[in-house]
């Protein structure tokens, strides 16, 4: 079973932060999740909110500001402005995750709320230009986005994101579509959608895991993947 990181090591450093990628990195997780919106001029930044208020204190929207003011912005309002480390860039993320192992990182496109005009586009265009095609998988809850983004790049890997409500065979559906993975809400999962994922060999990575109890229970399932914002603690448990 892999562990990812949510919103990077999101328990300890500031979320969705490089800080928080890099100390992901270096605690073993094997991946890194994280969260794409589109600014003013149409750039691709790290953050998981519409709003900067959570994450930095400052009233505005993400697509109020240009990436140039947008990467200026110190982003540690959860850890209480303990650190300076700021609002990052898709491209800079790109960049180190090209320089840095072979970890996996889990792109979730945030058109839920918003939907950025093309920001598919813009995500397959930054990833194909560092070459990390093979190494990324693209989800969201907004499904036609991700199958927009499995239209434009074939290549790259995505899976169907959701919470709230239960979804009925949705492997098979899955499977149809050509999308390799569910990735639901721990509250969602029961023996029969594992599986019927495992029949259909549709992979399951599964969100946000912060308790050794539920840790225990998808090592159980032998789920593909867990999401938790304490990569220590699951490596611990899995004995890494
Ligand atoms: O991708 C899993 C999880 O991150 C989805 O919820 O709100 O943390 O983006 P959220
Ligand atoms: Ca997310």
């Amino acid at each position: 079973m892999k562990v990812f990181a949510h919103r990077g090591f999101s328990g300890a450093y500031p979320e969705n932060t490089m800080l928080a990628f890099r100390k992901a990195i270096e605690a073993g997780a094997d991946g890194i999740e994280l969260d794409i919106h589109e600014s003013s001029d149409g750039k691709l930044v790290i953050i998981h909110d519409e709003s900067l208020i959570r994450t930095t204190g400052v009233d505005k929207l993400v697509s109020d500001l240009t990436l140039k003011e947008l990467v200026r912005i110190k982003a540690a309002k959860t850890k209480d402005d303990a650190f300076e480390t700021p609002i990052p860039s898709f491209e800079e993320f790109c960049d180190f995750m090209a320089s840095n192992g072979s970890f996996i990182t889990n792109v979730e496109i945030k058109t839920n709320n918003t939907w950025y005009q093309d920001i598919e586009r813009k995500a397959i265009d930054m990833v194909r230009s560092f070459g990390l095609q093979d190494r990324i998988i693209f989800s969201s809850f907004n499904w036609i986005s991700v199958m927009r983004a499995k239209q434009l790049a074939p290549e790259i890997e995505c899976g169907f994101l959701y919470e709230g409500q239960k979804h009925l065979h949705l492997a098979p559906q899955a499977l149809e579509a050509g999308i390799q993975y569910l990735h639901p809400d721990y509250a969602l999962l029961d023996d029969e959608t594992v599986a019927e994922c495992k029949r259909c060999n549709i992979g399951l990575n599964v969100w946000t895991i912060n308790t050794e109890e539920r840790m225990r229970q998808l090592m159980a399932w032998d789920v593909n993947t867990v999401i938790t914002n304490y990569p220590d603690m699951c490596l611990r448990l899995l004995g890494r």
